[in-house]
């Protein structure tokens, strides 16, 4: 099983000249052949479709516990022709994280270890390393702090590592931006095995991973962030309306009022097939975030959207870690510490996709309008409504599921194309979609991924393309949807 690694002597050899003498190379190297190999592998795969006995595997897991360990991955992976596929808390939807549509080999360097929080209330900041999730993020930053939160996504078990270098919106990305523009320095590795930090590796490198995708160039250690002021109190509805309740006027409604609400409130809405009865509706699940008390959600409900009829029993009052708990979708007054939980959120088949919408048909506004489209890779911002996720999820297993799921959700995308944005019809990173174009192997080209590129970066596809060929012409660091090399002379 490990014919591929045909060096393997040397492989090993290089691994423990790079790491200290004192390591236990049977709890940082797994071969398919370790008692540990699968269990290790299918941890964090989050989307079923990439578990099954078809998809390719790695030849070797190395789960470093620290950046040196990370360090000689690189070097060594690299001196032995292994691509390397880098997972932090393996939420990738397109599985990019753990899995090759290469024919051939790769390494799976998964950071999982790597998950040290250091909360420093004084400075307002935090170290955290790849491998911590979301939720032990929130759950350590509210252990020191009742008044210091960290505008991030909503999913507890996706990893800082994936979610920071996409970009990375939740609640608080209203008033706050996204988690990548809340940054203040990063640890990473680079293709040539060097451990940099902002200042080492300059203002390029340090641009390209705030929202570029860190897969495509290096391995990131950990990120200092910059935390952000909570109240005490924070507000949290959800309103469910059918159709027969006037779910469509009121999501019509939604769809010109979310983005110019006050920054302090984020209103979401979420469309969802439920069973009710032995019926099976179309619900619309309007979801709200509130930075203060009741008084002030209801005050602005009454004020904008008087429609949705939020009462005062609709509203709940609690802490913001608890809020953070709430928007998860643990709504019963399930206790901050399930936050740590990595196995939190149940595993499923599914297939996403993303559009943005810039007329009415999607909630941005805010800072998010605030922030030009070229301060970091992500470039959605003024103009957005609001984006859209399309996602398809499923329990039962086989081809015959997934061709009717898959054929749903991209009948639904072809039939939203006079709706949503042109060209580009934008993507969001974080939500990877291999049917917007893949990079074609041992031969990515600038020009065929500008495709999907330009869809997802807008303008700043290029200035990636032309950080990636400084620091990584050789496309080291590459996968199904990497940035290629732009180099002077291309
Ligand atoms: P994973 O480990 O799969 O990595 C994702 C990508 O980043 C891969 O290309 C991987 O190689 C690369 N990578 C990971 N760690 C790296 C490292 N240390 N160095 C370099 N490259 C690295 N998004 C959002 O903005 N708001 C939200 O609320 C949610 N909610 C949500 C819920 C659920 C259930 C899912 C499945 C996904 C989301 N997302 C989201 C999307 C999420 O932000 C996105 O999938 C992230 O990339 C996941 O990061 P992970 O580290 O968990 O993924």
């Amino acid at each position: 099983s490990v014919s591929s690694l045909s060096d393997h002597e040397s492989f090993l050899r290089c691994f423990s000249s790079h790491v200290s003498p004192t390591t236990n190379l049977s709890q940082l190297l797994y071969l398919p052949n370790s008692p540990d190999y699968s269990s290790l592998l299918f941890s964090s795969i989050q989307n079923l479709r990439f578990a099954s006995s078809e998809t390719p595997k790695p030849l070797l897991i190395v789960a470093p516990a620290d950046e040196f360990q990370v360090q000689a991955s690189v070097i060594c992976c690299r001196s032995h022709g292994l691509p390397i596929r880098a997972r932090s808390g393996g939420h990738d939807y397109e599985g990019l994280s753990y899995r090759s549509e290469k024919a051939g080999s790769f390494v799976l360097l998964d950071l999982e270890k790597l998950r040290s929080v250091t909360v420093d209330v004084e400075h307002g900041v935090a170290w955290v390393e790849a491998g911590a999730t979301l939720g032990e993020l929130y759950y350590k930053v509210s252990e020191k702090s009742g008044r210091l939160g960290f505008p991030a996504g909503v999913c507890p078990t996706v990893a800082v590592g994936g979610h920071l270098s996409g970009g990375g919106f939740g609640p608080l990305s209203r008033k706050y931006g996204l988690a990548a523009d809340n940054i203040l320095d990063a640890k990473m590795v680079d293709a040539d095995g060097r451990i940099l930090d902002k200042e080492s590796m300059g203002e390029n490198l340090f641009w390209a991973i705030r929202g570029g995708g860190g897969a495509s160039f290096g391995i990131i250690i950990s990120w200092k962030v910059k935390l952000v002021h909570v109240p005490a109190t924070v507000s949290v509805f959800t309103v469910r309306r059918t159709m027969e309740q006037g779910a469509i006027e009121l999501v019509h409604r939604w769809q010109n009022i979310a983005h110019k609400l006050h920054e302090d409130l984020l209103l979401r809405v979420d469309i969802v097939h439920v069973n009710r009865g032995d019926r099976r509706v179309v619900e619309a699940a309007f979801k709200s975030s509130f930075l203060g008390h009741c008084d002030g959600l209801l005050r602005h409900m009454g004020e904008h959207f008087p429609a949705l009829g939020v009462e005062r029993n609709d509203c709940r009052e609690m802490s913001w870690i608890d809020s953070a708990v709430y928007a998860a979708g643990y709504t019963n007054g399930e206790p901050a510490e399930i936050l740590v939980n990595r196995e939190l959120q149940p595993k499923d088949f599914n297939k996403g996709k993303s559009d943005y919408v810039t007329e009415p048909i999607p909630p941005w506004g805010g800072r998010m309008s605030e922030i030009s489209e070229s301060d970091i890779p992500f470039p959605h911002r003024k103009g957005n409504l609001f984006i859209i996720l399309y996602l398809s999820t499923w329990r039962d297993e086989g081809v015959a599921a997934s061709t009717k799921h898959l054929g749903w959700i991209r009948s639904m995308f072809r039939f939203m194309t006079p709706y949503v944005s042109k060209r580009p019809r934008a993507a969001y990173l974080n939500y990877r979609d291999l049917d917007l174009g893949r990079n074609e192997e041992g031969n990515a080209s600038y020009r065929k991924a500008m495709a999907w590129g330009e869809r997802y970066f807008k303008n700043n596809f290029r200035r990636l393309a032309m950080v990636k060929g400084e620091v990584d012409p050789h496309n080291f660091f590459s996968n199904e949807q990497s940035v290629p090399p732009l180099l002077a002379e291309t």
